[in-house]
């Protein structure tokens, strides 16, 4: 268990220099990775696919959260599985029976978790947040970095923290020092930051301003 947690969303790295972002992550403390995998059609926005995790998976032990925006997560969670994620994430707007997928998950004996838009009604959980492990509040609306927070998103946090005092909490989007704290407050875990990292010079810094507001 290493909530709360720090996780950089390597969307808005250096993709060039993929082993110095891991060497600069891994000084700065961060406890995992967050991976955002887009398909230009879940999301109007394509970023990289299961080559960059089995990559990452060989250069580091750290746990691996997979952030599928993508049409049909049943197609691909088995090859994502196999490249060494720990969590697998899928959005409940793409799929028609979330309890299948998250089966699916379960079968590879990772984490599964469940991503809802800030646009989407909270009632299409309805029936699958027993069964999950997690929970993503997204706190903008999937399919680019760098957008402002929502702040529906802490309502949203309060209220699943309220019903389900074990399930794992996960925000995404806008997430920095301005924001993080309320999410904190609202009883979320898990802190996916994009620009909020990348957008610094010194990693070490950013990372541990953020940690201190949890
Ligand atoms: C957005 C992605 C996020 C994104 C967060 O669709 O899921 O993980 O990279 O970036 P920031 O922190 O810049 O909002
Ligand atoms: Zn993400």
């Amino acid at each position: 268990n290493i909530t709360p947690a720090v996780l950089p969303s390597l969307l808005q790295c250096d993709f060039g220099d993929l082993r110095g972002e891991l060497e600069r992550l891994t000084k700065a403390g961060v406890e995992g990775l967050h991976l955002d995998v887009m398909d230009g059609h879940f999301v109007p926005n394509l970023s990289y696919g299961m080559p960059i995790v089995a990559g990452l998976r060989r250069w580091t032990d750290m746990p691996l959260d997979v952030h599928l925006m993508i049409s049909d997560p049943a197609a691909y969670i088995d090859a994502f599985a196999d490249a060494g994620a720990d969590m697998l994430t899928f959005h409940i707007e793409a799929v028609e029976n979330p309890l299948a997928i998250i089966d699916q998950i379960h079968r590879h004996g990772i984490v599964a978790g469940v991503a809802i838009n800030p646009d989407t009604p909270m009632d299409r959980l309805d029936g699958c947040v027993e069964a999950t492990d997690a929970v993503l509040v997204m706190s903008v609306k999937a399919g680019f970095g760098g957008q402002a927070f929502r702040p529906e998103a802490i309502e949203r946090l309060k209220s699943l923290r309220e019903a389900y005092p074990d399930l794992l909490l996960e925000v995404d989007g806008g997430i920095k020092e301005e924001t993080i704290g309320d999410c904190r407050q609202a009883g979320c875990d898990l802190f996916v930051v994009g620009s909020a990292i990348f957008g610094q010079s010194d990693y070490q810094t950013a990372v541990s301003r953020l940690r201190d507001l949890l």
